[in-house]
């Protein structure tokens, strides 16, 4: 990932849906009676408004040729290590009758990887279920079990709400760390909330006081800046996305993996600009309104605040580790040696993946696995034992 050289220019078709999106966006901002609107709302629309937002318009986004890449597109080994997570699961809920639900499936890579899989086992879940926000990913998915996966295709269904009476096993890779945010400011102790604005040419941030919800919200999280400026964020949308999951989910356990801390590492007084990075053409840089709908704008994840929203609605949090100690845990080694006997000139290319997915400095540490679940027994799960609850 490249921090600091200078962002690459926009192509002139590319910069026209910018601009359009940009005055969708100041159109909105001059509807509100303060004419601004808070960074969550600008979020959402920089990535999700119809089409022009990053996620749904037909920009290439995941991959070498995109702006980003996730643990599905480097390796194949990653998405196996998932499935044999799914297999004991699917085994005790019998797995004729039993369904995986994926949300945000990108480019499809996890979905089929793990389809492959779990067909050598003969293993296939009843129905693999895609929910997924974006019609352009949705046809590039498509596209890609057409092409890889043609015999399989007929297990695949694209949902668009949860649904009633879920069992089987719940997958959210990187989907998290994609929702909107409220962006927020602690400076000399006053709490303020980052709002968008429009000063007729282009967009602008503002702080505004925080509303009394966020402001209490932010109490609560005890922050004690060592500096007078202080930013961060929250993440709104934990509670009633995991309360949706709750009120579907009748038995069986969701993976969440994604890059995020523990609450005390999160708001930790030395990280005083916060996690929220955006990413353009694999540079990463902290200016959120550099072309909006042309770059990804992500946040890390409070895995405290997801802990507590699952205990809420009675979602047991059956175990959080890093995602090396996880895919350590579910095989990497054994689906390595069986790669390679597939593919033995590959040698170079795997053991680089492997290092990727699991060392400290790449995503070994930073990205973090928790399982949580609904009338499941712990020992189905491979890692229990080794695992960073006691830190939550
Ligand atoms: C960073 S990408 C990760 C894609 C894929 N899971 C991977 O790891 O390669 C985020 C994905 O989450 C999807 N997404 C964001 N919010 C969502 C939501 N509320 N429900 C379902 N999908 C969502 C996006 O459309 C996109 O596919």
């Amino acid at each position: 990932m490249n921090i600091s050289s200078p962002l690459p220019v926009p192509t002139t078709e590319e910069h026209e849906l910018s601009h359009k999106l940009v005055q969708q966006i100041s159109k909105e901002i001059q509807q509100t009676t303060q004419q601004t609107i808070p960074f969550r709302r600008f979020m959402e629309m920089a990535l999700y408004e119809p089409q022009l937002g990053y996620y749904v318009a037909g920009k290439h986004k995941l991959g070498h040729q995109g702006d980003f890449t996730t643990a599905p597109e480097i390796s194949p080994l990653y998405s196996r290590c998932i499935a044999q997570q799914c297999q004991p699961i699917l085994t005790e809920l019998g797995n004729k009758s039993t369904d995986i639900l994926e949300f945000g499936a990108g480019s499809g890579a996890m979905a089929a990887e793990i389809l492959r899989y779990l067909d050598e086992q003969k293993m296939l879940p009843k129905q693999y279920l895609i929910l997924e926000v974006s019609p352009d990913l949705i046809a590039r998915q498509k596209q890609r079990f057409s092409h890889e996966i043609p015999n399989l295709v007929k297990h695949i269904q694209w949902i668009t709400s949860l649904p009633k009476n879920f069992k089987g096993v719940i997958l959210a890779n990187e989907v998290l760390d994609a929702m909107p945010v409220d962006l927020f400011s602690i400076i000399n102790n006053k709490v303020y909330e980052q709002h968008i604005g429009f000063d007729g040419t282009q967009l602008t941030v503002h702080d505004q006081p925080a509303s009394n919800t966020l402001a209490a919200i932010i109490d609560d999280l005890s922050i004690k800046p060592h500096s007078n400026s202080y930013t961060s964020e929250i993440n709104p949308m934990i509670s009633p996305w995991l309360h949706a999951i709750a009120e579907s989910l009748t038995q069986g356990i969701m993976i969440l993996i994604d890059y995020g801390y523990t609450r005390q590492e999160y708001y930790h007084p030395d990280r005083n600009i916060g996690t929220l990075l955006c990413y353009y053409q694999h540079r990463a840089h902290g200016d959120f309104l550099y072309y909006p709908g042309l770059q990804d704008i992500t946040a890390n994840v409070d895995f405290t605040a997801v802990a507590e929203a699952a205990d809420k609605v009675e979602l047991t949090v059956l175990s959080f580790t890093s995602q090396a100690t996880f895919l350590i845990a579910n095989g990497l080694e054994q689906h390595l040696i069986q790669a390679l006997e597939y593919e033995p000139n590959k040698h170079y290319q795997y053991a680089q993946q492997v290092r990727t997915l699991t060392l400290p400095a790449e995503m070994g540490e930073h990205f973090k696995v928790m399982i949580v679940g609904k009338k499941i027994n712990e020992g189905l799960l491979s890692f229990t034992g080794v695992d960073s609850r006691h830190k939550l």
